[in-house]
């Protein structure tokens, strides 16, 4: 009986942690993408897009369409998987959109400044975490037609779509976090402020990969 009352308000408090840990994720997927439009001010130039959009991509579409899975923090939770799947796959186009307008601004407007590419590890890393969001994107398909990938079982693609895009997630967070130590954001934003831009990547991915590991293992769990 004693066992059971304690069992009970664990489940309580993980549950509790978890919704409170989603709140927060939820809060800064606004807030970060508003907060770098502030500074970036999106319209005044072509590099005013590229901060922008990326946020956008990355800080609020991807966040948003992993969370959506979250059996404790999702906005949609009462609808069924088919919808969320379907919600998902939208949001995930949206961000690849935003992610390759972002690279494009970039880039035009580095070849209008005449000045070199893909040259710092931020811009390296950018580049390579664009192309890995175009790959998983595409990589995504069979699970919407599954007769694309013939001998695969839709749960092992499911188990490598969620564990590739982890990655890729993360990916994006360490780019994020990069684009915020460039002399460019460093030169307006310090002290605490630049503590407080850095912590919403660094919170979202802890979020996340908690999400998504515990998702695997309930799942091992069941399979066992
Ligand atoms: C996941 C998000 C991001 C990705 C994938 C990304 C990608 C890139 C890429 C590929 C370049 C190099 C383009 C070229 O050399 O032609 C670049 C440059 C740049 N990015 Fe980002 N970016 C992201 C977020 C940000 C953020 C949030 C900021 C600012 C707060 C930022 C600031 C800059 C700056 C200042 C440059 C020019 C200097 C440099 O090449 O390092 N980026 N980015």
């Amino acid at each position: 009986m004693i066992h059971n009352k304690e069992a009970e308000s664990e489940a309580w408090f993980y549950g509790f942690t978890r919704t409170v840990s989603a709140g927060l994720a939820h809060l800064i997927s606004v807030a970060f993408p508003a907060f770098i439009a502030f500074f970036s001010r999106p319209g005044t130039s072509w590099f005013s897009w590229h901060p922008f959009l990326m946020t956008v991509a990355f800080g609020f579409l991807m966040t948003e369409a992993i969370l959506l899975f979250s059996p404790h923090g999702s906005l949609i939770k009462r609808f069924s998987h088919k919808t969320k799947a379907r919600v998902h796959w939208i949001l995930q186009s949206l961000c690849g959109a935003c992610a390759v307008l972002g690279l494009a601004a970039i880039s035009y407007n580095k070849h209008l400044n005449g000045k070199a590419h893909f040259t710092s590890w931020h811009g390296l890393l950018g580049l390579i975490t664009v192309c890995v969001v175009c790959v998983q994107s595409l990589a995504a398909v069979p699970l919407i037609y599954h007769s694309l990938a013939k001998g695969w079982s839709l749960a092992k693609l499911k188990r490598y779509h969620a564990a590739s895009g982890l990655v890729t997630f993360l990916l994006g967070s360490t780019s994020l976090l990069l684009g915020l130590s460039s002399s460019w954001f460093t030169a307006s934003v310090g002290g605490y402020a630049w503590f407080l831009a850095a912590a919403c990547p660094a919170l979202s991915a802890v979020v996340i990969m908690n999400q998504v590991s515990s998702a695997y293992i309930a799942k091992k769990r069941l399979q066992s």
